[in-house]
């Protein structure tokens, strides 16, 4: 059978066809009833005369509760009034489960339709939400895949932290604690001796007690590692990455951002090259519009909501105080104090979508860092095994993907970049 939108075509008009899906919209006057039907393609009207149908199959048409899953046959006609432009003028119908009353009407209140997001699903805005995220995780596959990267698979119950303590989900693991992966660098760096070019797309687990609009304890975490390349070249590389997910996004889904609102050829103008300031000029930028900021103070959601304002396009924050990072960034030999670092920033007030840097290869300089950082050596030993043998130069990043997902929709909040968010007050549904 076709769907709705291959139907919808003048190539159909006078033929008989049939659709199926579920009840949109129904609404009856004067003997007649008029169903839109949604399927995942699109939507059309169709409309059931009383004269022209048998009155049990009228009656068991007029009488459907929204969400109802139909079938209908008959006629595709053009129709200025119907919403699509097409009108299927119905002969004869299949009933697969008849409602009464969908719980999901207008004006719900938010918590209601987070308890029911198994349902809001259904909702033609988050039926564009879920196809364009699913273009954002295939397009980010297809550039690394383009450009000669292998796609790898890392675990994520481990028992080791990359970004630090305090946001490590503990599970009991046969009576042993371990983590939730926060992150797969640094199984992807282990996998960079073989393959070079690495990317993976995972769930990444945070405890973070944040409860601001683009934090998730679970999220989708795109990264990428690669040999032989610094700081630089990496920026190179995610701000191409960046632009080829934003166009294949605009030519595949140019009706599923004009649903949600938002202009196409706005992302269209959003070409890289993108800024890439220090974190010290930053700073002087956020005191400009009132910010009282001081070197060394981290950048916060609020922050750079308030200095992505100001930006058109996306830009990179580099040289990060080292004392704000990980320990496996290396310090800038120009000025010791700072690391080869970059974070991407979304524009419009999104703020931070991609965390990279370059990594210290270096075997002396690696256990100096893990020991200011006061990280257990023996935990570690595979990860500084990689400085003992072969080691090279290499970078890497991580992209979240329900931020950058939320930023492309310009969604108010995260939540509404995933089918079920999992935030610190909610595992359900
Ligand atoms: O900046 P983060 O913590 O960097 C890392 O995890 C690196 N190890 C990545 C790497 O170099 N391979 O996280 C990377 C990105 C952030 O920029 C943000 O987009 C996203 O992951 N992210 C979150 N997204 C949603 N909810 C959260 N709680 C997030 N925490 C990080
Ligand atoms: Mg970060």
């Amino acid at each position: 059978m076709l769907s709705i939108a291959e139907v919808s075509t003048k190539a159909y008009v006078g033929s008989k066809v049939a659709i199926r899906g579920w009840v949109y919209r129904i609404r009856s006057s004067g003997g007649v009833t008029f169903v839109v039907v949604r399927d995942s393609s699109g939507i059309i009207q169709c409309t059931a005369r009383k004269n022209e149908l048998q009155p049990d199959v009228y009656d068991s048409i007029a009488s459907l509760g929204i969400e109802s899953s139909v079938e209908f046959h008959g006629t595709l006609k053009e129709d200025k009034r119907s919403p699509s432009g097409y009108e299927l003028a119905v002969d004869s119908c299949r009933i697969y489960q008849k409602n009464d009353v969908f719980p999901i009407t207008k004006d719900q209140g938010e918590e209601f339709l987070l308890d029911n997001r198994h349902l809001w699903l259904r909702s033609r805005e988050f039926t564009s939400i879920l196809k364009v995220r699913s273009t954002i995780f295939r397009s980010f596959a297809d550039f690394f895949y383009e450009n000669g990267y292998y796609q790898v698979q890392t675990p994520f119950m481990v028992s080791t932290a990359v970004e630090g303590g305090s946001t490590l989900f503990k599970v009991d693991f046969f009576g042993e604690p371990i983590f939730l992966n926060q992150s797969a660098q640094f199984y992807l760096e282990t996998m960079i001796y073989s393959l070079e070019k690495v990317f993976t797309i995972a769930p990444s687990f945070r405890a973070e007690k944040s409860r601001t609009r683009r934090h998730l304890t679970e999220y989708w975490h795109a990264e990428a590692e690669v040999a032989w390349i610094d700081n630089n070249e990496m920026m190179d590389i995610e701000e191409r990455m960046i632009y080829y997910i934003l166009s294949r996004v605009i030519e595949d889904n140019e009706d599923d951002l004009k649903m949600l609102g938002r202009d196409p050829d706005l992302l269209r103008g959003m070409k890289p090259p993108y800024p890439r300031i220090r974190y010290s000029e930053i700073i002087k930028v956020a005191n400009s519009i009132g910010l009282a900021l001081k070197y060394g103070d981290d950048l916060g959601a609020d922050e750079e909501r308030q200095i992505t304002m100001k930006y058109d396009r996306p830009i990179f924050v580099t040289n990060y105080p080292k004392e704000l990072k990980p320990f496996y960034m290396p310090v800038d030999p120009e000025n010791p104090s700072e690391v080869l670092n970059h974070d991407m920033l979304a524009p419009e007030g999104y703020g931070e979508i991609i965390g990279g840097s370059q990594r210290i290869w270096n075997y002396d300089e690696m256990m100096q860092r893990i020991r200011e950082a006061n990280l257990d050596e023996k935990a570690y030993y595979w990860y500084i095994d990689l400085r003992k043998y072969g080691s090279i130069p290499h970078s890497g990043f991580g992209l979240g993907l329900d931020r950058l997902a939320m930023w492309i929709m310009h969604l108010d909040n995260i939540r509404e970049a995933i089918p079920y968010p999992r935030t610190i007050r909610r595992t359900r549904p």
